[in-house]
């Protein structure tokens, strides 16, 4: 799998924060930071030849988006997609949360498509709205599907907060970790086992996107750097950083800006996503959820 420069990463990261601080200092749902958002990933899709389309829906009172790339070619009856949330909390701009998945994924579509890949799978990204307010426009999109078209998806890979500034490395399956999503979950182990970083296995049951396709019997994994949670001892002597300290004290605040990411663990986690992307899109036949 290609390696991914983060400075490309770190540059969708300084486009999202710009963004932020043009509408009122965040990206929210609701708000016209979030739409922004959505129309600065497209536009950078829609260039280099993916096929997007923003699906509408409404909470809250208030409209909001999915959005949905799909790269021409690949087997239509076994999807690989991957996703993260594009929306922010109205406290902040939300870089590290989720502006850092978005951007990885963003930067992954781009290379796909810079090197003409043509994966076996039928490859689809989304990059879902109003997340912070329940898992919104993740759950709206599986709910909106045929039972035919949910059963072509094979594989959900969700990346929210990758790059906290006192990072850990978690990788997850499904909620409720169906026997495939281990399979998948295994994929992204490898690739830290292959850079010599550890991991620890988790269980983040129903705080990100990947839940609704879980619920779906799709099989799922990701990972996630950490969020309110103290690091402790244990996890400073193997990844470093301050024991004590939340993973990301800036966690749903307005100081979760450029200056609050881990350069480090945003590349890692990105070339995290390429790896899994490469290696999950020439499977014959994808892990069960
Ligand atoms: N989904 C949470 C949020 O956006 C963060 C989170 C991501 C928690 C992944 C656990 C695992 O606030
Ligand atoms: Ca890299
Ligand atoms: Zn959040
Ligand atoms: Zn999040
Ligand atoms: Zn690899």
């Amino acid at each position: 799998a290609p390696d991914i420069p983060v400075a490309n990463v770190r540059a969708h990261l300084d486009d999202l924060q710009a963004i932020a601080t043009a509408n009122s200092g965040n990206r929210a749902h609701g708000r016209a930071g979030y739409r922004a958002s959505v129309d600065y990933v497209k536009a950078k899709l829609d260039a280099v030849g993916f096929q997007t389309s923003l699906q509408q829906f409404t909470s809250s009172g208030a409209t909001g988006w999915n959005l949905i790339a799909d790269w021409p070619g690949g087997d239509p009856d076994s999807v690989l997609m991957v996703g993260g949330h594009l929306d922010s909390v109205t406290a902040g701009p939300g870089i590290n949360d989720n502006g850092s998945g978005s951007s990885g994924i963003l930067e992954v579509a781009l290379t796909v498509a810079a090197q003409q890949f043509q994966p076996q799978r039928h490859l689809r990204f989304g990059w879902w709205g109003a997340e912070e307010l329940g898992l919104v426009g993740s759950t709206f999109y599986v709910n909106s599907l045929s039972s035919t078209e949910k059963s072509k998806i094979k594989t959900y890979l969700n990346f929210d907060m990758t790059g906290s500034p006192n990072p850990g490395y978690f990788v997850y399956a499904g909620a409720g970790q169906p026997a495939g999503s281990v399979a998948v979950q295994q994929m992204l182990v490898d690739y830290y086992t292959s850079v010599g970083v550890q991991t620890e296995l988790t269980e983040v049951g129903g705080r990100s996107d990947h839940a609704a396709f879980a619920r779906a019997g799709i099989a799922t994994g990701g990972t996630f750097s950490g969020a309110e949670v103290v690091k402790t001892a244990a996890q400073a002597a193997k990844w470093g950083g301050t024991s004590g300290v939340a993973f990301d004290r800036c966690y749903h605040r307005s100081c979760d800006t450029t200056a609050n990411i881990d350069v480090p663990a945003l590349d890692r986690n990105t070339d995290a996503i390429a790896h899994a992307l490469w290696t999950l899109a020439q499977v014959e036949t994808p892990p069960a959820g």
